[in-house]
């Protein structure tokens, strides 16, 4: 039956996992914050690692570049978004995280500009202050249909010593997915202000509604050219603890100065698992991954159903990608960070908005990428927060 490895996960087992969404809080507290699933792996993935353990085979790897990672991913960027590479400018990195960082350093000095969508993953915004890099910010604005970009704001917020571009999409917290007059009216803009791009579309397979993700670099060889963009399999494959992610490089120029900056040894050698999973993951794990999307686009259906008829004080938008539910808690009358209280009070842990960015205090993000059943425990303990006494 579809989606039934989905449902029946055990809470117990899923207790006794050593990853870090499992031991962060106490057994009490049922965790709903970082991006990872609770799904079980897809088949191929579970063979290839099986059979590297029955071999033994735990040895140093061969080069990345020999193992088909970089071809796998060329091969799905054509089949899936139509967007034709050539695998030898593809680069394979431990993180995508990883990958921002290296590329901020490339591509700017300290006190150079680097716009941000905020809200934001928050690795984007320590990426520049951990660097001395400055912020700047384009917020998204909320409109009756959803998120949207303030393009007005953003080109005025642009000047010489604004260098680089961090988009996310799809977007986290947000689940948008960028349409495509969007994305070009971003291409223009960062033709006209000679900006580079660092695309992180880690999400890019996540998308819901019959809606298909658009790669930047795609949009047009001018923007390629100027465009690394990071992608793993890690979200959606479910991968994250096995360390392995890609950047593809639009010129050469733009790779020749990602490797000027960063000895390959400071950046850490790759492990062998995470080279081998991540190919059985693009080559062999679509049939699982649209199995888990339908998932989660039903999850996120139940969610955005039970948020409006159970927490009239929450309000989101529906995201149109990722698992992640961007909820706006203003309206509960808090004064102390949601986030907080949900923890306390109700034994469920979200992810505090005041790390994407500054503004967002009263925002807390919600994973939904669980069983229906676990999902709507959260939702009981995020109930029994409200309904707790001051
Ligand atoms: C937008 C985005 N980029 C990067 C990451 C992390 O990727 P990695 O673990 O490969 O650094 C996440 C994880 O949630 C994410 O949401």
């Amino acid at each position: 039956m579809a989606g039934a490895q989905f449902d029946g996960l055990d809470i117990k087992i899923l207790r006794s996992r050593k990853s870090e969404k499992w031991h962060a809080y106490p057994a009490d507290v049922l965790p709903a914050w970082v991006a990872e699933m609770d799904f079980p792996v897809a088949q191929p993935i579970q063979d290839v690692l099986s059979r590297a353990l029955d071999l033994s085979d735990l040895g140093y790897p061969i080069a990345a570049g020999r193992t088909g990672i970089r071809e796998a991913f060329a091969d799905r960027m054509e089949e899936r978004f139509g967007w034709s590479i050539n695998p030898r400018r593809v680069e394979v990195l431990s993180e995508v995280v990883q990958g921002l960082y290296l590329a901020v350093g490339a591509f700017t000095e300290p006190g150079d500009g680097a716009i941000v969508q905020t809200a934001i993953y928050p690795p984007f915004l320590h990426g520049l202050e951990e660097t001395g890099r400055r912020l700047v910010e384009n917020r998204l604005v909320r409109k009756p249909g959803g998120w949207e970009i303030n393009f007005e704001a953003l080109e005025n917020s642009i000047d010489a010593r604004t260098k680089l571009f961090l988009l996310c999409n799809p977007h986290n917290p947000s689940g948008r997915v960028l349409s495509r007059p969007e994305l070009e009216r971003l291409g223009e803009l960062v033709l006209k202000k000679d900006l580079i791009v660092v695309a992180d579309e880690i999400h890019a397979d996540l998308v819901f509604d019959s809606r298909r993700h658009i790669p930047f670099a795609s949009l047009a060889p001018e923007l390629e050219a100027r465009t690394v963009t990071l992608n793993s399999a890690s979200k959606s494959f479910n991968i994250a603890g096995l360390r392995c992610a890609v950047a593809h490089f639009g010129s050469t120029g733009l790779r020749e100065r990602f490797d000027a900056r960063s000895s390959r040894h400071l950046r850490g050698g790759l492990g062998m698992l995470g080279l081998y999973a991540t190919t059985a993951a693009w080559r062999e794990g679509q049939p699982w991954l649209d199995e888990a999307v339908g998932y989660l686009e039903a999850n996120r259906n139940y969610l955005m159903g039970e948020l409006k008829n159970r927490f009239p004080g929450i309000r989101c938008e529906a995201p149109e990608g990722t698992y992640l539910a961007w909820l706006d808690c203003s309206g509960l009358g808090w004064e102390e960070s949601p986030t907080a209280r949900f923890l306390e009070r109700g034994k469920v842990a979200l992810s505090d908005g005041a790390n994407f960015g500054s503004g967002f205090e009263q925002f807390t993000r919600l994973n939904f990428a669980t069983s229906r059943e676990i999902l709507e425990q959260v939702l009981v303990r995020m109930e029994t927060a409200i309904q707790a006494p001051d």
